[in-house]
């Protein structure tokens, strides 16, 4: 999970500790992929999904009040640990950074996530763009502020 800002993060409150940790993650990160990229990765495949990630960013994501978000990444719970409420705690964890923010909340869901994502206030917005012929993306669902 991590805050975006058109991709990269969070503007607005400026905690010094959070911005040096997401500066030190996303260095790791970026050395990580030089020197010990993963085997399994199929290059053309992530390449895809790196596009396919910046058309939607610009589609729904890039207007003034939605651009500045918690983007809530890559979740997934063990088959042997589901359906025990894990997959809701860490989405209510991401959504009580974007209720503290006052900022939208935003995930690309799979059709299992849907369900979850919904019973927690998140609505569908748009589809994901195919990356991989015959596998169903799933869709794109926002959670919006209550504006008080
Ligand atoms: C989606 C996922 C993270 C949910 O995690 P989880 O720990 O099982 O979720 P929870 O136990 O908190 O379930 C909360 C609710 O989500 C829905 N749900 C979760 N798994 C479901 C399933 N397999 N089928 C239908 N509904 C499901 C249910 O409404 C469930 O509430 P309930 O158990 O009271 O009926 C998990 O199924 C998973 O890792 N799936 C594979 C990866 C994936 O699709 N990730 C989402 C990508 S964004």
């Amino acid at each position: 999970m991590g805050e975006e800002e058109g991709g990269n993060r969070i503007k607005g409150k400026r905690d010094p500790w959070k911005s040096l940790e997401r500066f030190l993650v996303n260095v790791t990160d970026r050395i990580n992929a030089v020197i010990a990229p993963d085997p399994s990765a199929d290059p053309v495949a992530a390449n895809k999904l790196r596009i396919a990630s910046n058309t939607l960013e610009k589609l729904h994501w890039d207007t003034a009040e939605r651009k500045i978000r918690w983007h809530l990444h890559w979740l997934g719970v063990d088959p042997a640990q589901q359906r025990k409420g894990i997959g809701r705690h860490l989405v209510q964890w991401g959504l009580d950074r974007a209720i503290e923010d006052k900022v939208w909340a935003g995930i690309e869901s799979s059709a299992v996530g849907e369900k979850l994502y919904s019973s927690m206030g998140f609505k569908v917005i748009g589809e994901r763009l195919p990356c991989i012929e015959g596998i169903n993306m799933g869709t794109v669902m926002a959670w919006e502020p209550k504006r008080s």
